[in-house]
């Protein structure tokens, strides 16, 4: 079975078997070490020298996290939203009273950075600017850089879901000036769901100290005070910290550049296969994500039964589209735990599949 869904992702040998351990006792001394070595090498994949946080969570948790740390009730907040995952960062600040100005754009289109521009000027209340760097959704980058210089240079906060881009695709938090980043466990870093991990900055923490949403389970000084005792403020997925460890050393063994370059080597491999087989690209092909690919269906091609095929007869689980894109594109995952090798056999069992999903 070869699972090509942007996470969870496939793990390697290794993280499984790290995950077979027997449990610590996480208030014990042995966590201690591996708490610090986690974070320690995780600052290094964020490249920050600022905060790292594990929160035993899924990915949204992190999103949750990110808002209810540094706004308060009835902040303004720029949502910067084109898909599934960017509308969904929009509910979390709206469910917690923040006054939401939306900033839309067709699903698969870029970010108009002028218009970023022109609602923060029209906006000077404004605290912040909630962005996906890489929407899961429609296989896209946003272009994050661009888009955190307008947010430095208008002296606003930065929240950032890169959730299934952080550990694949360069994104530098400090040189950015992300002031919250958040990525999931199960997507880039070749484990299990279960952890969120987050990165806070020194503006992040200025507004913490303001932040009046109402905040328990998430509370990234909790965090803080319970790092310095080496430990987490409420029970760890253990076995997740197990496989992180391991993942963490393969990582940092094949080096950032390395991991940039593979994900950049297989997307760019995955389009160019998907394009020769006749199909076209979903999103905007510069904005085209290094880390899913999304693959527009057609009135010759018939989506749904191109994954059904892929499923009964080759093995391959790929994913369908969300929410509105539900039964017009296919998403293939290439993040993670991922080889040259496994995308040339994923794109012969789609060569293989296609006849059988062509309307005649
Ligand atoms: C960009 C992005 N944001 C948020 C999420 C939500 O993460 P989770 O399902 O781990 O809560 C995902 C997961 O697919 C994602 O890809």
């Amino acid at each position: 079975m070869q699972l090509r869904i942007p996470g969870p992702t496939p793990c390697p040998p290794e993280t499984l078997e790290a995950m077979g351990r027997q449990m610590m006792n996480h208030r014990g001394e042995g966590f201690v070490p591996l708490l610090a070595s986690i974070t320690e090498r995780l600052k290094k994949v964020f490249q920050t020298k600022g905060d790292v946080f594990l929160l035993t969570s899924s990915g949204t948790g992190g999103m949750e996290a990110a808002i209810v740390n540094t706004l308060s009730p009835g902040d303004k907040v720029l949502c910067i939203s084109n898909g599934f995952f960017g509308d969904r960062f929009m509910d979390i600040g709206r469910a917690y009273g923040a006054e939401v100005i939306p900033l839309c754009f067709d699903w698969g289109k870029p970010v108009d950075i002028d218009a970023v521009k022109r609602t923060l000027n029209a906006n000077g209340s404004i605290k912040a600017v909630l962005v996906v760097h890489n929407e899961t959704s429609t296989g896209m980058t946003n272009d994050l850089r661009e888009i955190s210089v307008v947010a430095r240079d208008f002296d606003k906060l930065i929240l950032v879901d890169a959730i299934s881009s952080l550990g694949c695709i360069n994104l530098p938090v400090d040189d950015w000036h992300c002031d919250v980043v958040v990525t999931g466990s199960q997507k880039g870093w070749m484990v299990p769901p279960g952890l969120a991990m987050v990165s806070v900055s020194e503006k992040a923490w200025q507004a913490h100290a303001q932040a009046k949403m109402p905040r328990c389970y998430w509370d990234f000084s909790l965090n803080r005070d319970c790092l310095q005792k080496g430990q987490t403020p409420w029970t760890p997925a253990i076995s997740v910290f197990y496989a992180l460890d391991t993942a963490l050393d393969m990582m940092l063994e094949e080096g950032l550049d390395g991991i940039f370059r593979r994900h950049a080597r297989i997307g760019s491999r995955t389009r160019a296969g998907v394009k020769s087989l006749g199909l076209s690209l979903f999103p905007d092909e510069d904005y085209a994500s290094d880390t899913v690919t999304a693959v527009r269906g057609s009135e010759r091609i018939d989506v749904s039964k191109l994954i059904r095929v892929l499923r009964e007869e080759h093995q391959v689980i790929v994913a369908g589209g969300m929410e509105k894109l539900a039964h017009s594109i296919l998403r293939i995952g290439h993040l993670g735990y991922v080889s040259d090798d496994d995308i040339e056999s994923f794109l012969e069992a789609l060569k293989e599949a296609l006849p059988k999903a062509t309307k005649a």
